[in-house]
């Protein structure tokens, strides 16, 4: 595999202070330019980000002295000195999709973490165990922007991504119906405790947004690829309730489901340890070799002892069990920063390296 030169728009925010941590080092894609908003753009990286920096190990040191470009300003520059960038940036949803849709027709690809694009049919929206046939919309996306090499694709709202991974391999029971709650971390805000204390004891149960995400954005995963676009799956039925936590990292889900053909519970164990996606088999760097883990004890998963499971790209399940009103329930984990963001975003973008989107 050939090395990519990439940057990372809203590379001082906390999911871009993820993606410079797992790109240093990483095979193939090397971190050669970072940008973010005006505030930051000409001052080295390190002082730019300062004491927002929130990762466990210090800014790598190949990154420390880059000087931050600006984002909007600069972006005929950056899209021409890369061979894609990823975006992760807090802005109104109109100015991410200009900015996104700009990169594109520079002929820069742009792997997104943001929600703007998500429900643009023409755009892929991949998790890429669970539908990585949809990067192909990207050809009928071209078209539409009259671009070669320039697309977007974007990686999926971060509380989905362990519910809809553990619900996938039991699709071919046929899922009828599922009702989730969520219990999201605070990073997933971009805030630490240090920056969000009113989050120490406490629970807030709204987050703006997100239950609606959480509740459209399976369907857009498990839809088809039909006539240049995604089309949407009409089933299961999906009902959501999203809360903050007082956890700094790992989202939690309790789900309940009910199937057209109800399966065992030996079955769906072991359809979660059998289940292999195309990261696996194409052995993708970040790919976590087992993605569905069943926890057995009834105590697990457990965020701080399960979330950084396989480099925090695994999904945990535990506690599967016949419920009252649907056929189970059960808990699953993932880590929303790095599954659930950075991370999920990195796989994606190996994804299509490994295709040949970026060449
Ligand atoms: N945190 C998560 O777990 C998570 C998960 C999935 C998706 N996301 C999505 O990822 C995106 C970023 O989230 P985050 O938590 O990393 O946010 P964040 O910590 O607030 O970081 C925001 C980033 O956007 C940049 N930015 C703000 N205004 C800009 C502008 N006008 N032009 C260019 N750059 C600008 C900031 O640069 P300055 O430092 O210069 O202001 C910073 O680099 C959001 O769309 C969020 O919904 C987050």
């Amino acid at each position: 595999m050939r090395r990519y030169n990439v940057g990372v728009i809203g590379a001082t925010g906390m999911v871009g202070q993820r993606f410079l941590t797992l790109l240093s080092g990483h095979p193939w894609f090397k971190v050669t330019v970072v940008a973010a908003s005006s505030r930051s753009a000409g001052k080295p990286y390190r002082e730019a980000v300062g004491a927002k920096w929130a990762m466990s190990v210090p800014v790598p040191e190949e990154i420390a002295s880059l000087t931050v470009m600006d984002a909007v300003a600069d972006k005929e520059i950056i899209a021409g000195s890369v061979d894609f960038c990823f975006c992760a940036v807090d802005m109104k949803k109109d100015d991410i999709l200009s900015l996104e849709e700009a990169y594109a027709r520079l002929e820069c690809p742009i792997v997104s973490n943001n929600s703007a694009n998500r429900q643009v049919p023409d755009v892929p929206m991949v998790v890429p165990e669970v539908n990585p046939e949809h990067i192909e919309v990207i050809e009928w996306q071209k078209k539409r922007l009259g671009t070669k090499k320039g697309f977007i694709a974007v990686k999926s709202n971060c509380s989905i991504q362990s519910y809809v991974p553990a619900l996938h391999p039991l699709r071919k029971y046929g899922l009828r119906s599922v009702l989730a709650c969520t219990y999201q971390a605070i990073s997933g805000a971009g805030k630490t405790f240090a920056t969000w204390p009113e989050m120490t004891d406490n629970i807030i149960p709204y987050i703006a947004g997100e239950e609606e995400k959480s509740e459209k954005e399976p369907l857009k995963v498990w839809g088809e690829l039909r006539d240049g676009k995604i089309v949407n799956a009409s089933s299961p039925l999906i009902t959501t309730q999203c809360l903050r936590v007082p956890v700094s990292d790992g989202h939690t889900a309790a789900v309940f489901v009910s199937f057209d053909k109800k399966p065992s519970k030996e079955d769906i164990i072991n359809d979660w340890r059998e289940f292999k996606g195309v990261p696996q088999e194409l052995e993708l760097p970040s790919a976590p070799k087992q993605f569905l883990n069943y926890f057995s004890d009834d105590n697990r998963p457990q965020t701080r002892l399960d979330r950084d499971l396989e480099r925090g790209m695994a999904v945990s399940i535990g506690r599967l069990r016949e419920d009252t009103q649907y056929d189970y329930k059960f808990v699953c984990l993932s880590h929303n920063t790095l599954r659930g963001a950075a991370g999920g975003g990195v796989l994606l973008a190996e994804l299509l390296a490994a295709k040949g989107y970026f060449d």
